[in-house]
């Protein structure tokens, strides 16, 4: 199957890199009109920006500046992407970072910097999308948009030394499911992802790469987690194939959850 997307106009926050990087790619080369929404172009990994490699395939996106944690911001990239192109089929947030350990060592300006992001963030494009995407003629599914979040499983795998970003990615799960019941009824689709350990660029911070390869050791598959294996969970969810699933959790994660 080829073009699973076509037509589409979809924003993926965080699309500069790591999962949001392999996200908005699938989704161009499946046909979609990206717009990646990032505070910058240039993937902390290396390599050529996002757009310049669709650009380079002949693939329709635009990289559009954006802080997410500014509602103006986050608002003109919404805006941006259904003005230029008419409609928002589809919208994913992946743009998180988190800070600190565990609540002892959790300042207040590491749990609001995570929560400025990892919630607000979500929060902010997904009302966007929503308002949005309620005006727009529906799909012959029914469906007008789709939204889907990433999570994270250290809500259910539980996660020591990781109490902001547990508590912020909680929240995105609650957000989606409200989401998903009150606008049912507009024709919103709305879902998460929850990845695993996923190998993408990492900081060196401590409770990075310690989170990181706890999740690596609790994982029973047996070879660690891609960006590319979201893209395609992702790809699914964001699809015409996908309509009947709403307010659900699609774990990627190699059994992490369930260990
Ligand atoms: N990588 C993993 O193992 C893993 C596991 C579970 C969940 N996740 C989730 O997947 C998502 C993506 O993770 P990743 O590892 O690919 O992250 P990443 O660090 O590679 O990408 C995050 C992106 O967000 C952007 N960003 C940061 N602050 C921003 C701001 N204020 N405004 C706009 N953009 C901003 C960065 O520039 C970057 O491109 C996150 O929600 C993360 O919590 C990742």
């Amino acid at each position: 199957m080829a073009d699973r997307l076509l037509g589409k106009v979809a924003l993926v926050t965080g699309g500069a890199s790591g999962i949001g990087r392999a996200i908005a790619l699938r989704f161009a080369r499946e046909g979609a009109i990206v717009v990646i929404a990032d505070q910058t172009d240039h993937p902390p990994e290396g390599g050529e920006p996002t757009r310049a490699i669709l650009d380079r395939e002949g693939r329709a996106a635009i990289f559009r500046k954006t802080d997410l944690t500014s509602e103006a911001d986050t608002e003109a990239a919404v805006a941006c992407a259904a003005d230029r192109f008419g409609r928002l089929d589809v919208l994913v947030t992946t743009a998180a970072i988190g800070w600190g350990g565990r609540i002892t060592e959790t300042t207040l300006e590491a749990w609001e910097r995570t929560l400025a992001l990892a919630v607000t963030g979500v929060f902010l494009a997904s009302r966007a999308a929503v308002r949005q995407m309620s005006g727009q003629v529906e799909g012959e599914d029914g469906v007008r948009g789709r939204i889907l979040a990433v999570g994270c499983p250290t809500v259910t795998a539980t996660a020591p030394g990781t109490a902001a970003f547990a508590a912020a990615k909680a929240a995105v799960h609650e957000l989606a499911r409200r989401i998903a019941v009150d606008h049912a009824a507009d024709g919103i689709v709305c879902n998460v992802i929850d990845p695993g350990a996923i190998v993408v660029h990492r900081s060196n911070r401590p409770e990075e790469v310690a989170a990181a390869e706890r999740a690596a050791a609790r994982t029973p598959w047996r070879r660690p987690g891609r960006p590319e294996d979201v893209a395609n969970a992702a790809l699914f969810l964001a699809s015409d194939e996908a309509s009947f699933i709403t307010g659900a959790v699609l774990a990627v994660d190699g059994g992490l959850a369930a260990h």
